[in-house]
């Protein structure tokens, strides 16, 4: 069983996933606590509900990253964690604390990376005109929104789309492949090869799909 710990700032709708997976009796994974920078954070509210221990440790009362950085990772440390979850974390943890958690953090993040990395993801993606956006499970390095992939899920664009609902579209995938990218890691079915993630005994579709086409 692996230990896990979710780090949240705001509405928890990825936490919530995480927690429905992780109540199955076989889910390889279980919440150990829920740490917050963000006192107001409804995501803590869902914990509660769950049961499970949360801690608010607030940006806001350090003088530095280093400083907040140590707080959470002493937090980390009396939860018993062992593996880490961004769900919706809105700070940057530095090098350092990447370091002494490599290979055991992972972010999700609403686009298809390597595109659209950092905030207003789906304005960006409309206004490149793409056909498909997406989500994507990394595993974190100390560069924003980067580490090799676990898990994409795409959708195609529709002209009627704006920035609002294809971000609720997209954050419906997310609720999907978290839960699924955080067993893959807790079965050890994952290994780092470089940038990449292979994924072991995994079956891959063999045909890709396409963007539209015209109709006549
Ligand atoms: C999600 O879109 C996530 O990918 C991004 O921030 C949003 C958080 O949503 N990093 P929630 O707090 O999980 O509802």
């Amino acid at each position: 069983m692996l230990d896990v710990a979710i780090l949240i700032s705001g509405h928890g709708s990825n936490l919530q996933s995480l927690i429905e997976a992780c109540a199955a009796e076989d889910f390889p994974a279980r919440i150990v606590g829920v740490i917050s920078n963000n006192p107001e954070a409804y995501g803590l509210e869902r914990a509660r509900a769950a049961n499970i221990p949360t801690s608010v440790v607030n940006h806001r009362d350090f003088d530095d990253r280093e400083a907040f950085d140590e707080a959470i990772d002493q937090q980390l440390r009396s939860f018993k964690a062992k593996f880490i979850c961004l769900a919706g974390f809105m700070r940057i943890l530095d090098s350092r604390f990447v370091t002494r958690w490599r290979d055991r953090i992972l972010n999700i993040h609403p686009s298809l990376l390597p595109a659209f990395k950092g905030l207003h993801t789906q304005e960006r993606a409309l206004e490149a005109g793409v056909r498909f956006t997406g989500c994507t499970v990394h595993i974190v390095r100390p560069e924003m929104d980067e580490g090799p992939i676990i898990l994409q899920a795409a959708l195609a664009v529709d002209p009627e789309d704006d920035a609002d609902n294809l971000s609720a579209k997209v954050l419906k995938l997310e609720h999907v492949i978290y839960p699924e990218a955080l067993k893959l890691m807790a079965q050890g079915r994952v290994s780092i090869s470089g940038n990449r993630a292979v994924i072991d005994g995994a079956r891959y579709p063999e045909q890709g799909i396409i963007s539209p086409v015209p109709t006549s």
